[in-house]
């Protein structure tokens, strides 16, 4: 049987030595790190991850701002409020929760943000960064992956990592990020798709498996090596009427059998998820930091 590798367990961890950070900011900077979370429209997925972020940052001692609109609202005041959160000195991170509604282009959007407060990383500026290697704003998931790996002593350098889902949130920025040459990176990395063809040739072969490809059931015990390790990313919605809500959360590994193959296997909830909102508080300290000059 796998171990597991619980992401909810090390964000609490994480956490606990944000707060503590954060204490010390307030008490000899005077300095409270600000997020301002932006939400259009009411997609149930968004509405929860939003809330997620928000509930964290007020344990950790971030101030979020909550700006939430109906789905007609329209570009240019999106806009003008992005212009604004860039010139508020009290906002230090910028977070406008994706997918958008149709009329309005996610592209100028995240184009609009102050890189400098881009605790997303979704920037071209921070993506351009994160290729080269240079110090930015990695994004959350592909960073907390990295970190769910490394601080349960799995090393990465020199393995095989197999990644399917090639999105701009998950797949391509975590092959950028593992494929650096640096001590918490040097994998030799294989990106698979919807056009890869024969999948399970190639998932098989991977010594970390990292699977984000939004869609349940993507990845069953047959595609998978002994001994892998096997990184689920899938968030995904199935009806459950036993449920009080209605629905329950599963990934998109077949966990029950690839657990009896995997050496470690991160669940789905409990894994990635809290991952991705301990590295969003991460970044906005960073930038907080980083605006008031503090090393
Ligand atoms: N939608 C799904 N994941 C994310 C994320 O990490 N950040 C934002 N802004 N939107 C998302």
């Amino acid at each position: 049987m796998a171990k597991i590798l619980s992401g909810k367990e090390l964000a609490e961890k994480m956490r606990q030595e944000m707060k503590s950070e954060i204490d010390e900011l307030k008490t000899h900077h005077n300095l409270v790190p600000g997020l301002a979370v932006v939400l259009i429209g009411d997609n149930p997925a968004s509405l929860s991850y939003v809330k997620g972020k928000e509930k964290a940052c007020a344990r950790v001692g971030i101030l979020s701002r909550e700006y939430k609109f109906d789905a007609d609202y329209k570009e240019e005041q999106l806009l003008k409020l992005i212009r604004e959160l860039n010139n508020d000195p009290l906002i230090h991170g910028i977070l406008v929760q994706l997918p958008l509604p149709d009329h309005i282009n996610e592209e100028e959007i995240l184009y609009a943000i102050d890189p400098t407060k881009d605790v997303d990383g979704f920037h071209p500026v921070n993506i351009g960064k994160m290729m080269i290697g240079a110090p930015s704003f990695l994004p959350c998931t592909p960073h907390g992956i990295q970190q769910l790996l490394l601080r349960n002593n799995i090393e990465i350098s020199g393995k095989h990592v197999v990644i399917v889902g090639r999105s701009n949130i998950v797949g391509k920025p975590l092959a950028m990020i593992l494929v650096q040459k640096n001590p918490g990176a040097n994998a030799t990395v294989t990106m698979c798709h919807t056009r890869t063809k024969n999948m399970a040739e190639i998932t098989k072969l991977a010594d970390i498996l990292v699977v984000a490809a939004g869609r349940p059931h993507t990845v069953n015990a047959g595609m998978v090596k002994q001994g892998a390790v096997v990184i689920d990313v899938g968030v995904n919605r199935i009806e459950d009427k036993s449920k009080k809500r209605g629905y329950r959360l599963i990934g998109d590994v077949e966990f029950d059998e690839v657990s009896e193959k995997a050496s470690a296997i991160s669940p789905v909830p409990g894994g990635v998820g809290p991952m991705t909102i301990t590295m969003l508080l991460h970044n906005t300290i960073q930038s907080a930091k980083n605006h008031a000059g503090i090393k």
